[in-house]
């Protein structure tokens, strides 16, 4: 019997699952992987074991315990100003990524048109293209990654239902301004259009910038889904927790999904980390200790074959490599992990046409002693490959 037509045939075994695993044959330092190689508090591991130990160990509320969302709207109104429904527009999801699939399963229908950003984390095309809906994209200004409006304005038709945003933005550090969040919350309102708001990256940025989230602009609340990760703030990735904040009626769409999907997230992690929210200066500490990081591989980077591009938040750098050589910058990437004993990922993977701009995208949110021995491999690097 034949197995029907793949949904999603582009689909093939991911960059960073290749990369990794050519990592771990030639013995290479991973500064690919995007996540933290540091261990997480322990008295977050004491939470949950005291979770389990109170009996928190059966279904926990399908849109989440209530103390975690009780937590979260303590903090969008410390942090925004804004009032959240903790009954109605809050839910905890297995991570941002179920988030964002369930907001755009919630509200695509087939033919609707979804504007992304060029270069973007990999799983909103699938996500809109298993809906019906049509990706159109638009690159972000290379290498200042700024927005082309006018580019933006030229993508609208009729059938566009959709812009999905990210800030601090993966891969490439870029941290939308102030004046860029209010020009897109005026356009999405214009346009009478929905938009998602990926903020995985909030409590990650440097030298003073501020994030500026959409939960800002109170004008576009009936149109925004805010999303968010505690993998990414309590470095615990693997706890695969998130949560989606929206307007009531997309909230209502957005549940009926994930009732029969995940219908609910594990419960004693739900509870540790509503009992460490309580303490609201944790997630104010994580930012100068990824800053110190961030220095350090752009110090290192001086005398290389490389040159940063500026970042100004999430824990990644993109660096530029000087050199020439006719291979592509996979193989480049490929290359270096075998003969150098370092892997990166090449950027050419978060474009939807493979540009190659010979950036590739390095993850330092490592101990100091890796990260330093990572930047000694790559300054062995040289200008031809
Ligand atoms: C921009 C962005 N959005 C969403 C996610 C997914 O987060 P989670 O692990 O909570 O699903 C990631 C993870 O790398 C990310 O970088």
């Amino acid at each position: 019997m034949d197995f029907p037509p793949s949904k999603l045939p582009h689909v093939g075994t991911t960059i960073f699952t290749v990369m990794s695993q050519l990592a771990a044959e030639h013995g290479a330092i991973n500064l690919g992987q995007g996540f933290p190689g540091f261990p997480i508090d322990a008295e977050l591991i004491e939470n949950v074991h005291q979770a389990m130990k109170l009996g928190f160990n059966q279904y926990a509320p399908m849109t989440g315990l209530t103390s975690l969302r009780e937590q979260i709207g303590l903090k969008m109104q410390r942090l925004w100003n804004r009032e959240f429904n903790i009954q109605t527009q809050i839910n905890i999801t297995a991570g941002a990524s179920q988030a964002i699939f369930t907001a755009i399963g919630a509200l695509i229908q087939p033919g609707d048109e979804v504007i992304l950003f060029a270069p973007a984390y990999d799983c909103y095309a699938p996500a809109i293209e298993l809906n019906g809906g049509v990706v159109k994209w638009v690159n972000l200004q290379y290498p200042s990654f700024e927005i082309p409006w006018d580019a933006l304005n030229g993508l609208l038709s009729k059938k566009t239902r959709l812009v999905m945003i990210n800030t601090p933005h993966n891969p490439t550090g870029k941290v939308w301004s102030l004046d860029e969040m209010k020009r897109m919350a005026d356009w999405v309102r214009l346009h009478q259009l929905y938009l998602i708001s990926d903020e995985v990256y909030e409590h990650i940025t440097f030298d003073g910038r501020p994030h500026v989230s959409m939960a800002q602009f109170e004008e576009i609340s009936e149109q925004t889904m805010l999303v968010y990760s505690f993998g990414k703030t309590f470095h615990a990735t693997g706890w695969k927790l998130g949560y989606a904040i929206g307007p009531e009626q997309w909230m209502t769409e957005f549940r009926k999904q994930h009732q029969f999907n995940v219908f609910t997230c594990n419960t004693p992690f739900q509870w540790a980390i509503a009992e460490y929210m309580k303490d609201h200066t944790r997630y104010q500490k994580i930012s100068p200790m990824y800053q110190a990081k961030r220095d350090l591989v752009v110090r290192e980077l001086f005398a290389s074959a490389f040159e940063n591009l500026p970042a100004a938040g999430t824990y990644f750098q993109l660096i530029f490599w000087k050199g020439e050589s006719s291979l592509s910058d996979v193989e480049l990437a490929k290359k270096w992990t075998i003969e150098n004993g370092v892997t990166l990922i090449p950027t050419s993977v978060f474009y939807p046409d493979q540009k190659d701009n010979r950036v590739f995208r390095l993850c330092f949110a490592k101990e100091n002693e890796e990260l330093e021995r990572g930047m000694r491999q790559i300054a062995g690097i040289g200008l031809k490959a």
